[in-house]
């Protein structure tokens, strides 16, 4: 069997191009949470269930999972600034912040390229993660071009030669 270290594998997975969202819940205190989450795929589309991962060992781990419902926010090109904003530690990652409550009172951000609000449908223990499974009870679409992430850092899409 191959060993690979931790580097290696973060490394080799960052080849792989993908969006990036802001996840948000409420947690046992009713208090706004939000973390920059790149482990998002959809899953079923009967019924609609997409998923994401969170890592045991962050300060939001417990309110997401726990939480009954949350929301999935599809950042648009140019939203860098608020990816970094949600993916580090800080007292209120909200202030400042415009929101309003959505299903479950569930903080949704007003900037977005596509929101998904979810009930928490599943949850599989995988490692240091555990995989989140919500089903979609509402989606709402705008136009825009997607904030892409690779290699470790922000990318915006090009059009493919003709
Ligand atoms: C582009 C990007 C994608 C990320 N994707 C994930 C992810 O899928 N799952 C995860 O647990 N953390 C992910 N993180 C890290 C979390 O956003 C970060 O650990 C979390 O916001 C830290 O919260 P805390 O500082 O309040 O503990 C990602 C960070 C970035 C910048």
């Amino acid at each position: 069997m191959t060993q690979i270290s931790e580097a290696q594998f973060r490394q080799a997975m960052g080849q792989f191009a993908t969006g990036v969202t802001i996840v948000t819940c409420a947690n046992a205190q009713a208090r706004p949470v939000a973390m920059t989450v790149n482990s998002f795929t959809s899953v079923s589309a009967n019924p609609p269930l997409i998923l994401w991962c969170v890592n045991k060992t962050i300060l939001p781990f417990p309110a997401f999972h726990e939480a009954a419902h949350f929301a999935i926010h599809v950042l648009h090109a140019g939203q860098q600034d608020m990816s970094n904003h949600f993916a580090v530690d800080r007292e209120d990652k909200f202030s400042g912040i415009d929101y309003t409550d959505g299903i479950g009172a569930v903080p949704t951000l007003k900037d977005f390229l596509a929101l998904y609000q979810c009930e928490t449908h599943a949850r599989f223990d995988a490692g240091d993660h555990v995989i989140i499974v919500g089903r979609v009870l509402s989606c709402e679409l705008r136009d825009g071009q997607p904030l892409l992430f690779h290699g470790g850092g922000y990318r915006e899409l090009a059009a493919t030669p003709a």
